[in-house]
């Protein structure tokens, strides 16, 4: 007999448009869609078209008129500030729809872009939901980003305003925002009209005349906006996500199909139903945060959490179980690296036992592929079912789940267990050939995408068609490498491609390469992920210089670190370079990146057919072990 998970999968692969219409009637439709799933522009495929909607209306009106103005909407717990505080439904609509009048006013209209580079406070997730609410595109930089990342950000998404506030706080630390803000606008070519800071009490930041207004003058006194009704295929974000190069992707998210897709997964994946706590332990300026602190939640009718805190030294190692036993947590969603981060310090649970965490039942974790130890770590001392998801900023939402509200299937340690519905998932060979169970090859998943998932780049078709669709005709290419086993599960090995993962934040090698390479003494140079044991993987760089090089070795690394933790930002963790004379490359002249991460892991590697010198292998291994890397296991 089928179970609930394969009846519903099946169903969604056999008729999609009926699976997911039947999804769209716990959505609120200003006008119901015409067509399902539009896919007369293939490889472009279009969800609930005809439809007219409001995403910030299905967030927080809707639940006040059912009666849950009441109810908390957001609780923000900020240990770095030693504030507890909870807003609820009722109030979220007032400041939110007074900041969308605010803005309003700025002259932001439908379509147009706002920039949003705040730290984990309400209201950034306020300014979100008030561009939902008029129709304006946000796009969210992450606070750890340079002020480099933000003015490209800026220039390819051409904002009308920037929201942004004085500092953030990064544990003990300080970080003043309004700095990286100014520098970021005078680097970039198109300029913002204006700004809104939100002044906080750690920093008074100073405010350009004409430019700047204070968040406390303009929002409480704004009139509140009404929602403006949007196509269900209208933008409603824009997130950039690293990519292989120094520019990154501009990943688009609908209304419609992501306001269903996300409503879909709460009951369905996560088991939360309206009035629930849910705890997405991330950040705003990641998809997680985008989806799973923002508008899963609030569009479910439950309740969030907009932690500002990290998992160690806010205080302590029992920072989380402090938030889950003191506000009543169903469900905490983190990242690995976050756990590693608790066993480090808290091997054996200490800190667990001051807190009655009973109210706690499933622990969800991506980002990041779950190694077994943290794993079995994570459920030995909680108790519950830890459940790896495999997702990415393109899709939104999981692509491989154990899909708790609908049916638990038994869990395999290093497996994200199997395709979410929707999402029909398959292992090919180079050439794009299906391969048979337990074989690694590429994961790409079959067009269509369910909806949820990018429809395309923000004004860029033909990188999305390059990028994601182009590589094997009639798939998404994923850029993860991995298998499934005989019983279907997804085992996800990692990246194929420049993308590394460093503590759950996805960033790119490529990007690291061409500010390296800016260094006047640099020739070339390359950047891997290196396996590490805390962070999943650590950048590491291999540079030749040019001869007659003005600086020694240790200044120009010194150097080059200072570089990249200035244009890309601290969130790199560039820390590891060494000077070689030169690298592997094929006979083409491409460097081969893969041996070399193969090489600094300590794996065993094939010399490949088509490389031009191998004793290059030898000397980068020579070079890994004098800085501790290539050690075999
Ligand atoms: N603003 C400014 N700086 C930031 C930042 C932000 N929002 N986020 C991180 N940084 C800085 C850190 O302060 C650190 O600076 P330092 O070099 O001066 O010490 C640097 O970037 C590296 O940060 P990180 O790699 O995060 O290391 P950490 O030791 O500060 O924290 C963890 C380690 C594991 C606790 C933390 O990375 C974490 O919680 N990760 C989970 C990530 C996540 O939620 N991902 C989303 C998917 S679920
Ligand atoms: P991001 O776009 O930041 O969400 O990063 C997406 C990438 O993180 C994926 O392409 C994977 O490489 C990796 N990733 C996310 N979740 C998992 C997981 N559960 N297991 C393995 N890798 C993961």
């Amino acid at each position: 007999m089928k179970g609930a998970y394969q009846k519903a999968y099946d169903e969604s692969i056999k008729n999609p448009e009926q699976f997911w219409s039947k999804a769209a009637e716990d959505i609120h439709w200003i006008k119901k869609p015409a067509k399902v799933l539009d896919d007369s522009n293939k490889p472009f495929y279009r969800w609930f078209v005809g439809g007219e909607i409001n995403t910030c209306y299905n967030a927080i009106d809707r639940h006040i008129e059912a009666g849950r103005g009441d109810q908390t909407a957001i609780i923000y717990d900020s240990p770095v500030t030693n504030t507890s505080k909870q807003i609820s439904y009722r109030e979220l609509l007032e400041q939110v729809s007074k900041c969308a009048g605010a803005i309003q006013e700025l002259g932001v209209k439908k379509g147009d872009r706002v920039i949003i580079y705040m730290p984990m406070i309400p209201e950034a997730v306020i300014a979100m939901l008030a561009c939902a609410r008029i129709g304006a595109i946000h796009s969210v930089v992450f606070g750890g980003f340079a002020p480099h990342e933000l003015a490209i950000r800026i220039d390819d998404a051409k904002p009308h305003i920037i929201i942004s506030a004085s500092n953030g706080i990064e544990g003990q630390k300080i970080i003043e925002y309004k700095p990286l803000l100014d520098k970021a606008i005078e680097l970039a070519k198109h300029k913002p009209q204006k700004c809104i800071i939100y002044q906080r009490e750690q920093v008074k930041a100073s405010l350009i005349s004409n430019r700047d207004i204070d968040w406390n003058e303009v929002v409480p006194k704004a009139k509140p906006a009404d929602c403006v009704p949007v196509a269900s295929t209208d933008p409603l974000y824009i997130l950039y996500t690293s990519g292989t190069t120094g520019m990154p992707k501009g990943v688009v998210r609908d209304n419609g199909g992501h306001a269903v897709a996300l409503r879909w997964s709460m009951n369905n994946i996560y088991d939360i139903n309206p009035g629930e706590v849910f705890w997405a332990a991330s950040d705003v300026g990641w998809v997680v945060g985008h989806s799973y602190i923002v508008y899963a939640p609030l569009i479910t009718g439950a309740t969030t959490i907009v932690y500002e805190g990290k998992p160690v030294g806010t205080p302590d190692p029992g920072a989380f179980w402090r938030v889950i036993s003191t506000h009543k947590v169903k469900s905490l969603f983190t990242a690995p690296t976050a756990f590693r981060a608790i066993k480090k310090e808290d091997p054996s649970g200490q800190f667990l036992k001051k807190y009655d965490i009973s109210c706690f039942k499933r622990l969800f974790l991506a980002g990041e592929r779950l190694d077994p130890d943290t794993y079995h770590w994570a459920s030995d001392m909680l108790k519950v079912p830890v459940i790896d998801h495999w997702w990415q900023t393109e899709t939104g939402w999981a692509i491989a789940a154990n899909c708790a509200g609908l049916e638990e299937l038994p869990i395999k340690p290093g497996s994200p267990t199997k395709p979410v519905p929707g999402y029909q998932v398959d292992i090919l060979d180079n050439d794009g050939k299906p391969l048979p169970a337990n074989t690694e090859g590429i994961v790409a998943i079959k067009l269509p995408l369910p909806p949820g998932t990018l429809p395309t780049l923000w004004q860029n078709d033909e990188k999305f068609k390059e990028s994601y669709t182009d590589p094997f005709p009639g798939y998404y290419f994923t850029g993860d490498g991995g298998y499934k086993d005989e019983d279907g599960y997804l085992y996800i090995m990692g990246r194929v491609d420049d993308v590394i993962n460093v503590a759950g934040h996805r960033l790119s090698t490529g990007a690291m390469e061409e500010v390296i390479a800016t260094h006047p003494d640099v020739a070339e140079c390359a950047v891997i992920g290196a396996a590490d044991d805390f962070k999943g993987q650590l950048p590491l760089g291999f540079v030749v210089l040019k001869a007659g090089a003005t600086k020694d070795e240790k200044t120009i690394v010194a150097d080059l670190v200072k570089m990249v933790r200035d244009q890309i930002g601290a969130v790199a963790v560039f820390k590891t370079a060494m000077v070689v004379k030169r690298l592997p490359k094929t006979r083409s002249g491409k460097i081969l990146r893969s041996t070399m991460r193969k090489i600094a892991d300590g794996q065993d590697y094939s010399i490949p057919s088509t490389i031009d010198d191998p004793a290059i292998l030898g000397e980068i291994e020579e070079a890994c072990r004098s800085i501790g890397y290539a050690k075999k296991n």
